[in-house]
């Protein structure tokens, strides 16, 4: 089973491309398992073990002339695997073979058309000679002359080589970005090069991975007992219900209600999986506790700490309740595990403490469930509805682990809690009468620490502003903010205004990510 599901692989070498993620989920939408490693950690005997049937060169922000430039490992290209170079990956497969790049003095970015002009298997049943196609370009650097044994398959005004092909060696290259929607046809190249160059087969579904990730928890937690924080959010709904199919029992599920969930939240996490699943769940209403804690608590750092040691002690005494456990189920992601190339140098700064219960299984000595490791979040979402898990469950917008405590800027009070789950209901409710829930990523109230007059009817009102936030993005990483019509901004306004008391002002946050954050804190 597990050599079916992984045989046919895709190894994709990562330059620091922002969108190299997004390589990996097109190839495994194609039906083909794919890992993301950084150029400086492969080399031929780790590709030999990986045993690829391709390998994809991403894009990255160097130039093949600076002085350190990233190179494909030595020996890539006379291993005999096909190749396909993207962007960056392109110029260095060009500068690599002996062909010619320069650096360009102006950047080719944005939409751009090429124009095909021959064909070959990337592009086979997708473009064909004499049509215009839109692609996404963003590259500085410019390919003057092929090596030996490529040619042009398409060009645009600025950039002759748009997609190159060496159908005897299989190196196929294209300058634009096919991982990103803006290249609508990218997909289908992509999958071209899976299927008809590399010749992979379909076996990465989402009804194999359910199989084969049930056997191996099985075969991990033997007759161990499993402890899984359930949030409501996808990934631990499915860790739960993936962990009860696989060891029924041995699993204790526990809600830690810290009273900072959103409005009727908890009541419909623990209807589901205890009525619906019929999951051992313990439902521990910790909000006293937690709201005491961060009573006048106003850091955002610090509310995060506080928050996250908390979890733990609940955690640790529910686990000791159930006679203690041996594992502890998480809903690690794909995207927590690659290890993405950093061109700065040294580790990256600590924008925000995501809190998880990292310090739990070191303090109860207890070793770590994962079956979503090796998943993104549009699979996760595909193996819930594999599972049976409503929509409602499914396709809900991520939820940060502290709750509605990070969307109140400085100190929380009960109070607060109530006004902010209010609005955020009446916000949601809008956006989903107007059919936009399953269009935005992320949406949320942030009720604002600062007070502003206004009038209501006759009198005067000194009360709150509360800002509306809706993102797109991908994973989380980077997002932009929702490009809502005013209508509807209008309407969701007036609606908080009149039914909320304490709201006076409604405003639209349209700082996208970087350089905001998506929470206020
Ligand atoms: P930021 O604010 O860092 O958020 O741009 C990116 C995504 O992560 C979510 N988020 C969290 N999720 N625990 C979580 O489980 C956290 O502490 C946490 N903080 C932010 C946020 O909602 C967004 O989806």
């Amino acid at each position: 089973m597990t050599h079916e599901l992984h045989a046919d692989r895709i190894l994709i070498i990562d330059f620091g491309s922002q969108v190299t993620q997004l390589i990996a989920r097109r190839v495994r939408e194609s039906g083909v398992y794919s890992e993301v490693h950084p150029f400086n950690a492969v080399t031929v005997d780790s590709i030999r073990k990986f045993a690829p049937k391709g390998v994809i060169l991403s894009g990255g922000p160097a130039s093949v002339h600076e002085a350190e430039t990233p190179r494909a490992p030595d020996g890539l290209f006379d291993m005999g695997l096909p190749v396909l170079g993207i962007c960056y990956g392109e110029q260095t497969m060009v500068a690599e073979m002996g062909g010619d790049v320069t650096e360009s003095n102006h950047r080719e970015f944005g939409r751009a058309m090429v124009d095909v002009t021959d064909t070959c298997p990337l592009t086979d049943g997708v473009w064909a000679p004499g049509q215009t196609h839109q692609v996404w370009m963003s590259h500085g650097d410019r390919i003057n002359s092929l090596p030996d044994g490529f040619r042009a398959i398409a060009t645009t005004d600025s950039s002759p080589f748009a997609v190159i092909a060496n159908d005897d060696l299989r190196f196929y290259a294209v300058q634009f970005h096919p991982e990103v929607v803006h290249t609508p046809d990218g997909a289908k190249l992509l999958a071209n090069f899976t299927h008809k160059v590399c010749g992979a087969g379909g076996d990465w579904t989402m009804k194999a991975f359910r199989d084969e990730a049930i056997a191996k928890v099985r075969q991990q937690v033997g007759t161990g007992r499993v402890i899984c924080g359930l949030s409501g959010g996808v990934d631990s709904s499915v860790v739960a219900v993936l962990l009860h199919e696989a060891i029924g029992d041995q699993l204790t599920c526990v809600f830690v209600d810290h009273g900072l969930m959103r409005l009727n939240e908890g009541e419909e996490v623990v209807t589901l999986f205890r009525d619906h699943y019929n999951i051992p769940l313990v439902h521990k209403d910790a909000s006293e506790m937690f709201l005491g804690a961060l009573a006048g608590v106003d850091d955002p750092e610090t509310k995060r700490k506080t928050i996250g040691g908390l979890f733990i002690d609940v955690f640790e005494e529910e686990a000791g309740r159930v006679g203690g456990a041996d594992f502890l189920a998480q809903g690690t992601l794909y995207p927590d595990v690659i290890e993405s190339v950093s061109f700065t140098g040294g580790p990256s700064v600590t924008i925000k403490s995501h809190h998880n219960v990292g310090g739990l299984p070191e303090r109860m000595n207890m070793k770590l469930v994962e079956p979503l490791r090796e998943l993104f979040k549009d699979e996760v979402r595909d193996l819930g509805r594999e599972l049976g898990l409503p929509d409602a469950f499914v396709d809900r917008h991520p939820f940060p682990g502290p709750g509605l405590a990070i969307r109140i800027p400085g100190a929380i009070s009960p109070e607060k809690l109530d006004v902010l789950r209010q609005a955020d209901a009446i916000y949601l409710d809008e956006i989903k009468n107007a059919g936009l829930y399953d269009a935005i990523w992320q949406a949320f109230c942030v009720l604002l620490p600062v007070q502003s007059v206004g009038v209501m009817g006759d009198a005067r009102t000194y009360d709150n502003v509360c800002a509306l936030r809706a993102v797109n993005s991908t994973d989380g990483m980077t997002a932009d903010y929702y490009p809502f019509d005013h209508a509807f901004l209008g309407r969701t306004a007036s609606r908080i205004i009149n039914e909320v008391k304490g709201i006076n002002r409604v405003v639209y946050d349209i700082t996208s990510k970087p350089p905001g954050t998506i929470e206020w804190e």
